[in-house]
């Protein structure tokens, strides 16, 4: 088995699962208990809630953990512009966003409210120059991607921040991609709101936090008891908080390490596939995006038809976002790279490492896919 799809998704690393094993044993205890099993599992919470804080140079009271990445950006989005309607209805995004975005996006133009979807370049980025341009009086909130998780190209992220924030307009990033290789300043980078997801760090699936600023005043979007700070009902998945924790401390000191390994598999890999014969093109701005993704196109092999030859040899990787491989639906990220009805839309494939991949694992998938392109060119 050679697992190549890390932007889907992480194997839970055996440190945070001894810690989540721990957890589920010992704070059996609700964290909203006054007596010392409450107190020590609220505590464990706490200490949790200053990782994830640090982990983006925030202020711990200004962390909401959530069940996921969708939820963080449902919960960045939709409460957020339903809040802020008497200023304006107007919010813009970009047309390679993920679902968990681009659907909350459309529930809202249901509600009356008006998105701009900005487009991409080549390189899958979006540009300060176009936010600059869509921005309007009534706009008031800006969801952009850190990292897009099919192609990884990086979002001048910063530069848009300072631009917003002299505006006085609400600056939402969808982190979740970005969040294992980049180093993130929440302050420095003038972001009201980010997403981030454990399990595509090596941390348990259906626990996430977002980043927002207390002194916003924002509604929320779970309404129940009164735990995250009164801004998040239910009682907290202290095993998965905990979890994600650990998985952040073991990502920060291995980080640097990490990057490198990746980066190295990934230029391995392409000059390799060069040396194979097989022609390609890469996607995006490789090695401008984050180090994890590789996204190729292989002109005139359907992606469908690869992930099938790829899967009966037990490797595995995606052709879009994990969320909609399993239809054949053209990527909407490479349409909106490169144009509706671009071949590269279905003859890619997106490859992404993790740092135990290995050079053998990189050279099987290339001689699978040299044999698959000699079969296809025989054939004609
Ligand atoms: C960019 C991006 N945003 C959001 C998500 C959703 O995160 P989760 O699976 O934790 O809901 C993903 C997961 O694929 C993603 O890649």
């Amino acid at each position: 088995m050679i697992y190549f799809d890390h932007a889907a998704t992480t194997p839970v690393r055996p440190e945070v699962v001894a810690v989540i094993q721990e957890s589920l044993i010992e704070d059996y205890g609700n964290p909203s208990s006054t007596y010392a099993l409450g107190r020590r599992t609220r505590q464990h919470i706490d200490q949790a809630r200053r990782i994830f804080a640090s982990s983006v140079k925030a202020d711990p009271a200004d962390i909401i953990i959530t069940s996921c990445g969708t939820e963080s950006n449902n919960t960045a989005i939709i409460p957020t512009a339903l809040a802020l309607e008497g200023k304006g209805k107007h919010l813009i995004t970009s047309a390679t966003e993920h679902h968990a975005v681009l659907h909350p996006m459309h529930y809202l133009e249901e509600l009356g409210f008006e998105v701009t979807y900005l487009s991409v370049d080549d390189t899958g980025r979006v540009t300060l120059q176009s936010v600059m341009d869509a921005v309007r009086e009534d706009t008031i909130l800006v969801s952009l991607m850190y990292a897009n998780n099919e192609v990884g190209s990086i979002n001048p992220i910063a530069e848009i921040g300072s631009f917003l924030a002299e505006k006085n307009i609400l600056f939402h990033t969808d982190a979740v991609q970005a969040f294992g290789s980049e180093t993130i300043d929440v302050r420095q980078q003038h972001i009201d709101l980010l997403s981030v997801s454990a399990h595509k760090i090596n941390g348990p699936k259906g626990i996430g936090f977002l980043y927002r600023k207390n002194s916003l005043h924002l509604p929320n979007f779970i309404h129940g008891g009164s735990q995250e700070n009164d801004h998040r009902g239910g009682t907290e998945n202290t095993p998965y908080i905990r979890g994600f924790a650990k998985a952040i401390a073991l990502m920060e000191i291995e980080r640097e390490e990490s990057n490198r390994k990746k980066r190295g598999l990934g230029n391995y890999f392409l000059s390799e596939l060069e040396k194979s014969g097989v022609p390609f093109e890469c996607n995006g701005v490789y090695p401008e995006g984050v180090p994890h993704i590789l996204n190729l196109w292989l002109p005139g092999m359907r992606s469908d038809k690869m992930l099938i030859q790829c899967d009966l040899k037990g490797i595995m990787l995606a052709a879009g976002s994990a969320c909609t491989a399993g239809s054949l639906e053209p990527s909407h990220v490479l349409e909106a790279m490169y144009g509706k009805g671009n071949p590269r839309a279905t003859e890619s494939l997106r490859i992404s490492f993790g740092p135990d991949n290995t050079t053998d694992e990189a050279d099987t998938l290339i001689s699978l896919l040299k044999s698959i392109h000699n079969k296809q060119y025989k054939n004609g």
